[in-house]
């Protein structure tokens, strides 16, 4: 019997401390949906006491996510740790995960406190903890600087307190495969009681080791990996989830256990949080970047036609790819778009809302007859704003484009009650598009990104553009799709304007 590695995804809370990965509450839920679709054991939701805005996600995705376990952060404080308890209330299963600084730098320097009271600190933290849950995390912050003699000590005293996962963090990115899994297997050794916890690793990518160190810790016992979609995280990112699993299925023979991970969804997965994000995956990135199953070489192309293993460790459909089978067109009907949103993980709140989409739909299908799975994503995440956020929505537009002319944008736009008309000239069409909303929305908000990405493939495909603006330090992603990127640039452009002038919180909490 193998052994089960537990997956705790933090893409939601340690992805979201991205620089420019800041996601609504919506889009939150979204992501929560597949990554409890993609049988996720634990998903680190947020860290509830950073704002309000963190609190209702935590407790949005912990009321309607059953299958996963639901897990807040906290500072080791009393406040936090109440505000986590009441996030994951509603949960299934609820998790509170609790962490304190415990290497001489951060004790010194930053809480300014001495060993012996961040234990003291670290126990009282599980005590608070206990009353709203028995499932509690304890993380010793920067560990992979700590003293290995300290690290005995707080974890035998919070294990005593009541902590069941243990967590090991290399906060920042500075240890190496060997040595990490030395202070695992260590610390497994030494600390009394430590077959009553599971040993849970955290390592942050800033030598490009992350990935390689949790590998080398599950070697060494540890049984929790935390990691993020397409290794989105602080500065250089975590550990990315899809390597991992993949990497512990296809070498089962050297690890000794598997996750419950359903690697088919990988790849939607990984494409949902880019787009919603607008972090790419880079195209040779492990496992889901475009090119990491494809064979340029003749002598490759030769031997995999022969026999695939002569090339392929593991089979681009395991991991989702070709999973953008065609599945509705034009002639589908109502019932087959609801079934197949539901099984994508929408949320259908109203018969209204379903009609609205299937209309939406409708004219997707009259303009691109071949509908695939990622499409019907893009159209979910567009239905996924409530009407009280869309501000400003795209009625009508209309381009030009021509060699020796200056491009223009001519645009009808609804702004709260009113309908008007916008137009401007500009470098290209999609600048001059950007122009005309701004002489509308005077946004005083500066581009920091704009992608483009084609959703399927074709020419016909449509197109996924993402926009991020700043002001006034608060950042937010815009996303917009159609088989005109013109058209889509401006929704994308809306979409951001919209989450700024809503009552969108900014939710990056930075730690
Ligand atoms: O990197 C880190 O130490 C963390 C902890 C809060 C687990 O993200
Ligand atoms: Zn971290």
């Amino acid at each position: 019997m193998t052994d089960q590695l537990i997956i705790f995804d933090t893409t939601l809370r340690d992805g979201e401390q991205s620089p420019g990965a800041s996601m609504t509450r919506d889009e939150k839920l979204r992501i929560a949906r597949q990554l409890e679709r993609m049988k996720v054991n634990v998903i680190e939701a947020g860290f509830a006491a950073a704002s309000n805005g963190d609190f209702e996600s935590v407790r949005a995705i912990a009321e309607v996510v059953k299958d996963s376990t639901i897990c807040s952060l906290a500072r080791a404080n009393e406040n936090d740790i109440r505000r986590s308890g009441e996030a994951i209330k509603p949960a299934a299963s609820g998790r509170i995960h609790t962490f304190i600084a415990t290497s001489p730098i951060h004790m010194e320097k930053k809480l300014r406190m001495s060993p012996d009271q961040v234990l003291e600190q670290a126990v009282k933290a599980i005590s608070w903890a206990r009353e709203y849950t028995d499932d509690i995390e304890f993380s010793a912050e920067d560990a992979g600087r700590s003293e290995i003699d300290y690290l005995c000590r707080i974890f035998e005293a919070v294990i005593k307190a009541g902590a069941t996962t243990i967590n090991v963090p290399d906060t920042v990115g500075y240890n190496v495969p060997e040595q990490y899994a030395d202070t695992i297997r260590t610390l497994i050794e030494r600390v009394p009681n430590s077959d009553k916890v599971v040993w849970s690793v955290h390592c942050h990518n800033d030598l490009g080791l992350a990935v390689a160190n949790s590998l080398a810790a599950v070697r060494a016992g540890a049984r929790q990996v935390e990691c993020t979609i397409n290794g989105l995280g602080e500065r250089a990112g975590n550990a990315s989830l899809e390597e991992v699993v993949m990497a512990v299925r296809t070498r089962r023979d050297v690890y000794a256990c598997d996750t419950r991970i359903d690697t088919t969804q990988i790849v939607p997965v990984s494409k949902l949080v880019s787009g919603i994000t607008g972090f790419p995956v880079q195209p040779n990135k492990a496992i889901v970047g475009a090119n990491a199953f494809s064979h340029e070489s003749g002598i490759h192309q030769d031997g995999v036609l022969k026999h695939r293993e002569t090339y392929e460790i593991m089979r681009a459909e395991d991991v989702g790819w070709g999973a953008n089978k065609l599945v509705l067109g034009k002639h589908s009907g109502r019932n087959a778009f609801r079934s197949r949103l539901i099984e994508l993980g929408a949320a259908i709140e109203s018969e209204e809302h379903l009609n609205h989409a299937f209309a939406r739909f409708k004219e997707l299908a009259d303009k691109k007859h071949e509908i695939f799975d990622e499409d019907l994503q893009a159209l979910i995440s567009d239905e996924a704003v409530t009407p009280e956020l869309e501000h400003y929505r795209l009625v009508a537009s209309r381009f030009h484009s021509e060699t020796g002319e200056t491009p223009a944008a001519s645009l009808t736009l609804n702004v709260g009650e009113k309908e008007i008309k916008a137009e401007a000239e500009g470098s290209g069409p999609v600048d001059a598009a950007f122009k005309a909303i701004e002489t509308v929305a005077k946004s005083g908000t500066e581009l920091l990104l704009y992608s483009v990405n084609a959703i399927t493939t074709g020419t016909d495909a449509q197109g996924e553009v993402t926009v991020r603006l700043s002001r006034d330090g608060k950042v937010v992603n815009g996303q917009g799709a159609d088989t005109d990127i013109i058209v889509a640039s401006a929704k994308a452009y809306l979409n951001a304007l919209n989450k700024l002038h809503g009552k969108f919180e900014k939710l990056n909490p930075q730690i």
